[in-house]
């Protein structure tokens, strides 16, 4: 079916955008809104987009009058009679959202494809509302709908398979890349990104890092574009909140219960950007400033100590079998069993480094503030952006980042969408640099496997026990996840 017609109902935050992207693909477009006033600063927000993109050379100033002539602004849903799709985007409420498809579907032509921009809604309660459940789908945009270059495309099991395919394609012409998936609380994005910032702010109530340390951790060190406090601040904390309840109904996993700091701050009403606090106030994040340049003392163990050693020692630090200030131990699992065989375990702190630029150190119980704050500043000394961190399975990033990557194991292992979509829509989605099956074969299987068998033997959580297929393809010897 070829779509020229085009509806959009609600024109906010995305409404507004998707609006603008139909008619930048040379589509007729009927933006519809609830009211006069409503309707103006939909108007506004779509001039005012389209207006920074020509500011910004991005867009010819006659090309936006074009696009603009494209859109008709009414508060008439009755103009939606012609359309042969209507996107839906008003706000989050089933209740709203139900009683807008079944006014669609009176006024619609019976062949319409009625979609929904829905975030966590079941699609599929939006089409058992119409006489056409078939070509009732989700059409996923993300925010800002003119940039974000990710559309899920969401079928419900009574979703026509044209319908489905056409509105794929129609994606594919509006110059974004479609991945198909089942009507699942969050989808794809919003289900393997909600629980990790849920589980960062966890580690941070449960005091293993702090934000700002975590922050780093995962940015410097994972190289993700974003640390997940600073984007949960760009979220809204509320959202995230209201995605994680969804989640939790649907799924009953403790994991997916929305992290009790995420609850306090929300009452507190410190929600993020759009409120001026959320977990970040006005100030920025800690910038990393240069080491101390007293006198420290230091022996270090384990993989990678001699290398360690060697760059402390050119920069004047002495290595000391006797009595060091602090012990450094490399290793990538707990340290308090080394620990408790030095004559004074309270010196011991664990180091893994994390990519090119990171190295979490690991606090035992019995670790001295001394010897942490020493290790810190030898971190900094040998070019290291130090995250301390509780003496903890997984640390901060592998603790982070495993879980994530095998809840997408999971996903596509339920054959609810294929490795290859799963790394698009979290590239595009987010912005991270490479997808979860890319990521767990750089970081590689087996070392992926195994961390994952450590944090499920330190927090028992069923979910972090290695997904079944990932351990097959570790025990088959399989370093790359495979495509199908
Ligand atoms: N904001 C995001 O980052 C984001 C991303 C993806 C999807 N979504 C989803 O998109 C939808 C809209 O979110 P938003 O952030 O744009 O919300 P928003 O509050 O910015 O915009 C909603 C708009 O709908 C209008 N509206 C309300 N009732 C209406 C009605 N009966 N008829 C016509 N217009 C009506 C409102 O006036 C408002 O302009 C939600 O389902 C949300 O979950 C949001």
């Amino acid at each position: 079916m070829a779509f020229e017609r085009v509806g959009v109902v609600g024109l906010g935050t995305m409404g507004a955008g998707i609006a603008e992207v139909f008619a930048r693909a040379g589509l007729r477009v009927i933006g519809v809104e609830a009211d006069a006033e409503a309707l103006a600063r939909g108007r506004g927000l779509l001039e005012r987009s389209t207006a920074r993109a020509v500011d910004k050379g991005r867009l010819p100033a006659e090309r936006r009058a074009e696009i603009l002539g494209r859109v008709t602004l009414t508060t008439s849903r009755d103009d939606l009679r012609e359309a042969d799709l209507v996107v839906e985007a008003i706000p989050e409420i089933l209740d709203y959202k139900i009683s807008l498809f079944r006014d669609l579907d009176g006024v619609c032509k019976p062949e319409t494809v009625l979609a929904t921009n829905t975030s966590s809604l079941p699609v599929t309660a939006l089409a058992a509302a119409t006489g056409r459940p078939g070509r009732v789908v989700g059409m996923h945009f993300f925010n800002p709908a003119p940039v974000m270059r990710l559309v899920e495309v969401v079928r419900t099991v009574m979703s026509d398979a044209d319908a489905v395919s056409d509105i794929s394609a129609l994606a594919t012409r509006l110059g974004k890349t479609a991945v198909t998936v089942g009507d699942r609380a969050g989808f794809v994005v919003n289900r393997l990104l909600l629980p990790y910032l849920n589980h960062a702010a966890l580690l941070m109530e449960q005091g293993i890092a702090g934000r700002d340390d975590i922050d780093v951790a995962m940015t410097r060190g994972a190289g993700l574009p974003m640390g997940p406090f600073a984007l949960l601040d760009l979220i809204g904390l509320d959202t995230a909140y209201e995605v994680m309840e969804v989640l939790f109904d649907e799924t009953r996993d403790r994991r997916h219960a929305p992290a009790p700091l995420l609850r306090e701050l929300v009452t507190a009403g410190r929600l993020g950007r759009k409120s001026g606090r959320g977990f970040y106030g006005a100030e920025q994040a800690r910038a990393q400033g240069p080491g101390r340049s007293g006198v420290i003392t230091f022996d270090v163990a384990g993989p990678g100590a001699d290398e360690l050693a060697g760059r402390l020692g050119a920069a004047g630090f002495a290595r000391s079998g006797e009595d060091p200030d602090v012990v450094l131990r490399f290793s990538d699992r707990p340290v308090v069993e080394h620990a408790v065989r030095l004559s004074d375990p309270s010196r011991m702190v664990g180091v893994h480094l994390v990519g090119d630029e990171v190295a979490e150190l690991a606090r035992t119980a019995l670790t001295s503030d001394t010897a942490a704050g020493a290790a810190v500043d030898l971190m900094k000394v040998a070019g290291r952006a130090p995250v301390p961190c509780k003496d903890r399975a997984g640390f901060v990033v592998d603790a982070l980042m495993l879980p994530y990557l095998n809840d997408a194991v999971r996903m596509h292992d339920a054959g609810y969408a294929s490795a290859a979509d799963i790394d698009a829509a979290m590239r595009l989605g987010c912005g991270y640099p490479a997808g979860p099956f890319e990521m767990l074969e750089s970081i590689g299987l087996a070392r992926a496997r195994d961390g994952l068998r450590a944090l499920y033997a330190e927090y028992r959580d069923p979910a972090f026990a290695p997904a079944p297929l990932l351990d097959q393809l570790v025990t088959a010897g399989a370093t790359e996840f495979p495509r199908r």
